[in-house]
């Protein structure tokens, strides 16, 4: 009965566990004074979780200043900014550890990416690429056709506020560690790994939100999708005040060792 309850709590550990704090696990900082990098960094939620392992300096990279102010004040974080289609700004074989996560889709070209972290990474150094695949968002929504319908446009159109996205990056990443390899970059691949975090809030701050107003930009210039479209975010807010909504969308990632 205690093996049982004991392994019950650590299930219920595993599964209350966010993204971004699984991608700081899964960069393994099983040493104090790390060097690390978040690229594509944003606000820094997973740059919060990599401080927790007590990391010498995380980088925090992105092309924007959008870092959030405790990050910024803290000794340990050096905000940088950095267009990642090209060179990074680090020396070689500097780093310890690389995390990146939901940034690759937006990149000119994701393996020269690869190639360039391959660099400054030291050898043996830890490639964390995270990507959640949009193409599997799930919503429960009062119109399963229309939510399917409003899926497919998300994931085949790029936003106007990006210059491009792939809405299946998720299921690319092995791939493309076996192209920084063939362009002399090589990683082993340690680990591969997917989840689906369940979302139960819809407020304007929730990933499910933020995700279901990118659907309906996405559908906002089709005369036929667009007005069930508006009518559909509303009904997901109906659901969520009813406690009967889920979003959760397929995350990936890969652990690559550098050679
Ligand atoms: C979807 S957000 C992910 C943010 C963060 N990793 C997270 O998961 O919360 C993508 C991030 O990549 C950054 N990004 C996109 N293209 C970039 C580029 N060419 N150079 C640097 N950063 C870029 C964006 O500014 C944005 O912060």
């Amino acid at each position: 009965m205690a093996v049982r309850a004991s392994r019950a709590r650590r299930g219920d550990r595993v599964r209350s566990m966010g993204r971004h704090a699984r991608i700081a696990q899964l960069a393994r900082l099983d040493e104090p004074g790390l060097d690390v990098a978040d690229l594509g960094c944003g606000s820094g939620r997973t740059v919060r979780q990599l401080l927790a392992y007590e990391p010498a300096v995380v980088h925090a990279i992105d092309q924007v200043s959008d870092l959030d102010d405790d990050l910024l004040h803290d000794p340990r974080v050096r905000s940088r900014i950095v267009d990642l289609d090209a060179d990074l700004v680090l020396p070689t074989a500097t780093l310890d550890r690389v995390v990146s996560l939901n940034t690759v889709e937006h990149l000119q070209d994701p393996v020269a990416h690869l190639v360039e972290v391959h660099r400054v990474l030291r050898p043996g150094g830890v490639l964390v690429l995270a990507h959640s695949d949009w193409d599997t968002a799930l919503f429960t929504s009062n119109d399963d056709e229309l939510t399917r319908r409003l899926v497919d446009r998300f994931v085949a159109t790029v936003p106007t506020w990006v210059d491009r996205a792939d809405g299946f990056m998720g299921r690319k990443l092995p791939a493309l560690a076996d192209a920084s390899a063939q362009r002399g970059a090589p990683f082993e691949v340690v680990h591969l790994d997917s989840w689906a975090d369940p979302h139960r809030r819809f407020d304007e701050r929730s990933i499910a939100f933020k995700v279901a107003m990118g659907i309906v930009a996405a559908a906002a210039d089709d005369d036929e999708l667009g007005p069930p479209a508006a009518q559909w975010l509303a009904d997901l807010s109906t659901l969520a005040d009813a406690d009967q909504f889920l979003f959760t969308v397929t995350d990936v990632a890969v652990v690559l060792r550098r050679r």
